[in-house]
C-alpha cells in the first residue's frame, strides 16, 4: 500500500552496540556509536562504510538477533524488541547458511509455512519469487549444488516470500557477476516501484550511487555522512566512490 506523505519506517535513535567478549578488552569492541537515522516509506536507503563500519551489527539489531548496547530502534513505530515489529520485514542475511539439502523451491515452502502463509499462496508466492529471481529451471536441484550467485540469489526469494513492505539487505550483490548484480538493481528498482522500503549495505558504489534515493557513510560505527545522492554529488563535486573515501578520511597519499 502506498500512502501519501512521509512515513518513518525504519527509525534508529542513538543506537550503540558495544561487545563484550574474552578476546575484547576491558571496555569491550564499540562497533556502533550513537547512530542515529531514519529511514522513510518507500525509500532506497544505502547503508555503506568500510569493513568492520558496523552496518551488520546494526541490521543484527534491527532483526531483533542482538540487543542495543543503548539507544532505541524501531521498524513501523514498533520498537524491535516487540516480534510484532518484524512481520513485515524482508531479511537477506549477510552470511547465507540455508539448509543445503533442500531444493530451493523447499526451502521457500519453509519459509512460506513460518510466515504463517495459507496453502494456496504459497505456492503462488514460491512461483513468484523465483520467477523474479530467475531460477524456475533451478528449483528442483538441492541448494548445494548452486553456485555462489545461485545461492545469493535463493536468498533473496526467501526475503521477498512474505511480500514484505521492508527489505533489510546485507550487501544483496555480494559474490555476483556483473549480470547478476545488475538484476538485482532492477529487482530493488521495481520495489521501490511498488511501494517498498529497501535498506541494505553494499560495497559496490556504483550500484549504490545508481539505485539509491539517500545514503549514510559509516566509519568506526560512527555516522560521517547523511544525505541524498544527488545532493551529495552535487556538494562534493564528485562520484560516490570518491566522497566515500573522503568522509572515512582515506588519503592515497603517504
Ligand atoms: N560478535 C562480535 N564480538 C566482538 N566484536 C564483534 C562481533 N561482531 C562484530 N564485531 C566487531 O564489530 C565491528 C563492526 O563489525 P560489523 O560486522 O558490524 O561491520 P560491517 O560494517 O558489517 O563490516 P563488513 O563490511 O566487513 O561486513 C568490527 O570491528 C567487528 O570486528
Ligand atoms: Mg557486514
Amino acid at each position: 500500500m502506498v500512502t501519501s506523505g512521509p512515513e518513518t519506517i525504519l527509525s534508529i535513535d542513538k543506537l550503540v552496540v558495544r561487545y563484550r567478549a574474552r578476546d575484547t578488552g576491558p571496555n569491550g569492541k564499540l562497533a556502533v556509536d550513537r547512530l542515529t537515522l531514519e529511514v522513510q516509506r518507500g525509500e532506497v536507503f544505502g547503508f555503506l562504510g568500510p569493513n568492520g563500519a558496523g552496518k551488520t551489527s546494526t541490521m543484527n539489531v534491527l532483526l531483533g538477533f542482538i540487543p542495543p548496547t543503548a539507544g532505541t530502534v524501531s521498524l513501523f513505530g514498533v520498537p524491535v524488541d516487540r516480534p510484532i515489529a518484524r512481520q513485515r520485514i524482508g531479511y537477506l542475511p549477510e552470511l547465507t547458511y540455508y539448509y543445503r539439502f533442500l531444493s530451493a523451491e523447499e526451502l521457500l515452502r519453509f519459509y512460506a509455512r513460518i510466515f504463517g502463509l495459507p496453502a494456496e499462496l504459497r505456492e503462488q508466492r514460491i512461483d513468484m519469487v523465483l520467477k523474479l529471481v530467475e531460477l524456475e529451471h533451478a528449483r528442483k536441484k538441492t541448494i548445494r549444488t548452486y553456485s555462489r550467485g545461485m545461492q545469493q540469489r535463493v536468498g533473496l526469494a526467501q526475503a521477498l516470500i512474505n511480500d514484505p513492505d521492508l527489505l533489510i539487505l546485507d550487501e544483496p550483490t555480494s559474490g555476483l557477476d556483473p549480470i547478476g548484480r545488475m538484476k538485482v538493481r532492477s529487482i530493488i528498482q521495481r520495489l521501490k516501484q511498488e511501494g517498498k522500503t529497501v535498506f541494505f549495505s553494499s560495497h559496490e558504489l556504483g550500484e549504490v550511487e545508481t539505485v539509491c534515493d539517500r545514503v549514510a557513510i559509516l566509519s568506526q560505527g560512527e555516522l560521517k555522512t547523511l544525505g541524498r545522492v544527488d545532493e551529495l554529488v552535487r556538494q562534493y563535486e564528485c562520484d560516490l566512490e570518491k566522497i566515500f573515501l573522503k568522509v572515512i578520511g582515506y588519503s592515497s597519499e603517504p
